[in-house]
C-alpha cells in the first residue's frame, strides 16, 4: 500500500516474474468451491491453487471455503485436499507450502436443495471474510454436476451471494452449458435472473491453453499473414483435435454427451472462431467476444436434409493404441453394449461472409485415434500456373501453415524448395517454430487468475453459447432418431477414424492431413 496526494491508501499492483513473464498478483478475494469433495475440485482446482501458491500468485488476503454434501470437518477437508494435491504432484509436495495453503482452507457441509444451507454458507463466508480481510470479493466456483447448476444458482441470489455491494461476485461454471439450445437458454435465463453477464465466467479450458491464445497473437501481431488470410489465398482450413484416450472413467457423462456436445459445441467451435474472426478493434474481452460471435452468426446452418454430405459420425471398436490392445467403446465399463453414442465426428462448416466465401472449414475430433494432436491447418491455394510441370513427375503440395496446439506446441510453415544439386526438382520442406519451455500457467491456473482479475476474455459469452447450440441442435436431434444413427462401431481404436470421414473431404478433392 502507499498514500496518494489526498493521503488515501491506494493499492500498488504486485507482479511476479515467472519464466521471463510478468504476471499480476490479484487483489484480496475468496474462492467458494461448490462440489469441493468431487473429482474436478480434487484433480484440477486444488492442484492449480497449490501451484499458484508455489508461484506466489495468490493474494495474501485469500481463503477457500469448500462445500459439498459430505459431512467433513475443516481438518478432514484439509487432509482430503492434501491427498489430492499429493496425487497431482507425486513426491514433490512441499510441506511448508502446503501448510500455508491448508491454513486458508475451510469446509461447510451443504444440501444444495435447501435454502437454509445457503444462509449458513453466507454467514460462514462473512465471518471468514473478517479474518482474512478479503474485501468482499468472492468467486463462486460451481464444480458440481451440471444438473445441479440451476438449483444452486437460483439459491445464490436470494441468499445474498450474488450481490456486489462490498466487492465483486464472479460465478464460474464449466461445460456442458446445457445439452441443446433450449436447455442452454434455460440455464442462461437462470444465470441472468441472479447475475449480470459481466459476473458470469463460462469456462472452456481450450481458450486458456497458451497455444490457443497464441492464435490471436500470431494473426494480429504479424503483418505478413493477414493479407493472405482469406478466400483469395486460402483453399480450406482443417481443425483437428484427436485423442488417444477412450471414454476413461466418464461413461455416465459421455453416454449423455457424445462427441458433438463434448468437443464441437465448445472447443472446436472456439478454435474455428479464433481462426476465422475479423481483427477486433481492441484487445478487450467484449471486443474479442463480439468478433467471435459474428463468426458464429455467419456459419451456414447445417441443413438437416444434407447432413450426410456435411457430417460423419463414428464410434470406436477395439484395436491397438500405442502398442497396447484396447476395448471398443461398447465394451468400456458402464457403456451399454448397443450404445449408438458417437465418439468421433468430422464436419464440413461453411462461413457465409466476404472473407470466407467458398472456403470450407473441415473439423474433426475423436477418441481412441492414432495420435493425440490438436492443430489448426491453413491450407493455401496451389500456384495458379506451375511452369515446372513438364520437368517434374509428381504434383506438388500447396503451402500450408499449421498452428500446433498440442503436443509440440508451435507453428509450422510448409513450402517447396529446390532439391540441392538437381536441375529441376522440388522438395516439400517444413519451417518450424516450437515453444521451448513448458507453459508457465496451466489452463486452470490461468482461468482462476483471470477470474480474480475480472478479465472475461477467455470465457464464453451467453450469445456465443446459444448460437453454437442453435447450429448444432438440428444435428443432435437427428442423431437422437434411429434413422440418424450410424452402424457402429465403424473405426478401429488406434486408426485415423471411419472411412466415411475420408470420403467427406476426398469428395471435395482434398485430403486430411495425417494424424
Ligand atoms: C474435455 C472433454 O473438455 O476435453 C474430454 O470433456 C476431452 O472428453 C478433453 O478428453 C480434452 O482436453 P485436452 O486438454 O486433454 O485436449
Amino acid at each position: 500500500m502507499q498514500m496518494d496526494d489526498e493521503n488515501e491508501e491506494i493499492a500498488i499492483p504486485d507482479y511476479r516474474t515467472i519464466e521471463n513473464c510478468e504476471i499480476k498478483v490479484p487483489g484480496p478475494c475468496c474462492l467458494i468451491l461448490f462440489g469441493a469433495s468431487g473429482d474436478l475440485a480434487q484433480r484440477k482446482i486444488l492442484p492449480s491453487l497449490y501451484r499458484l501458491m508455489y508461484n506466489r500468485l495468490l493474494p495474501p488476503e485469500f481463503f477457500i471455503l469448500g462445500s459439498a454434501r459430505t459431512p467433513l470437518t475443516d481438518r478432514q477437508f484439509r487432509g482430503l485436499m492434501k491427498e489430492a494435491v499429493a496425487a497431482a504432484f507425486p513426491g514433490t509436495i512441499d510441506e511448508g507450502l502446503w501448510e500455508r495453503l491448508a491454513e486458508k482452507l475451510y469446509y461447510i457441509q451443504a444440501d444444495y436443495s435447501s435454502f437454509s444451507s445457503f444462509v449458513s454458507l453466507k454467514d460462514r463466508i462473512a465471518s471468514l471474510e473478517k479474518v482474512h480481510r478479503t474485501a468482499g470479493n468472492r468467486i463462486l466456483y460451481l464444480a458440481i454436476p451440471p444438473d445441479a447448476y440451476e438449483t444452486v444458482i437460483a439459491h445464490l441470489g436470494p441468499a445474498g451471494l450474488s450481490g456486489e455491494d462490498e466487492g465483486y461476485a464472479h460465478v464460474v461454471i464449466e461445460k456442458p452449458i446445457g445439452r441443446d439450445l433450449a436447455s442452454a437458454q434455460g440455464l442462461n435465463g437462470v444465470l441472468r435472473s441472479v447475475f449480470r453477464e459481466r459476473q458470469v465466467y463460462r469456462m472452456d479450458h481450450y481458450l486458456a491453453k497458451e497455444t490457443v491464445q497464441n492464435v490471436l497473437m500470431f494473426r494480429f501481431a504479424n503483418s505478413i499473414f493477414e493479407p493472405l488470410w482469406d478466400r483469395r489465398y486460402i483453399d480450406h482450413v482443417q481443425i483437428t483435435v484427436s485423442e488417444t484416450v477412450g471414454v476413461e472413467h466418464r461413461a455416465g457423462y459421455y453416454e449423455r454427451a457424445g462427441v458433438i456436445r463434448d468437443m464441437f459445441q465448445n472447443h472446436l467451435f472456439q478454435l474455428l472462431a479464433l481462426t476465422a474472426m475479423e481483427p477486433p478493434a481492441a484487445f478487450e474481452a467484449e471486443r474479442v467476444r463480439d468478433e467471435k460471435s459474428k463468426v458464429f452468426r455467419s456459419v451456414r446452418p447445417l441443413s438437416p436434409d444434407a447432413l450426410e454430405a456435411t457430417v460423419v459420425l463414428g464410434q470406436y471398436a477395439g484395436g491397438t493404441v500405442g502398442g497396447n490392445p484396447v476395448v471398443g467403446y461398447r465394451e468400456e465399463p458402464g457403456i451399454p453394449p448397443d450404445s449408438v453414442v458417437p465418439t468421433y465426428a468430422a464436419m464440413k462448416v461453411c462461413i457465409d461472409n466476404w472473407r470466407w466465401h467458398g472456403v470450407p472449414f473441415y473439423l474433426r475430433s475423436g477418441k481412441r485415434l492414432a495420435a493425440r494432436k490438436a492443430e489448426i491447418a491453413i491450407q493455401f491455394r496451389p500456384v495458379p500456373h506451375l511452369m515446372f510441370m513438364p520437368h517434374i513427375t509428381e504434383a506438388i503440395s500447396p503451402n500450408a501453415l499449421v498452428l500446433r496446439i498440442q503436443p509440440e506446441e508451435g507453428v509450422s510453415i510448409f513450402f517447396q524448395a529446390k532439391k540441392q544439386g538437381s536441375r529441376v526438382c522440388l522438395d516439400p520442406v517444413e519451417m518450424n517454430f516450437t515453444y521451448q519451455k513448458t507453459v508457465n500457467l496451466d489452463a486452470y491456473e490461468r482461468i482462476l487468475l483471470d477470474c480474480m482479475e475480472g478479465d472475461q476474455m477467455l470465457f464464453v459469452r451467453e450469445d456465443a453459447v446459444e448460437i453454437t447450440w442453435s447450429l448444432l441442435t438440428p444435428l443432435l436431434e437427428r442423431i437422437g432418431q434411429p434413422a440418424g444413427q450410424g452402424s457402429f462401431p465403424d473405426y478401429a481404436a488406434g486408426s485415423s477414424g471411419p472411412a466415411a470421414a475420408d470420403l467427406l473431404i476426398n469428395r471435395d478433392g482434398r485430403q486430411w492431413r495425417p494424424l
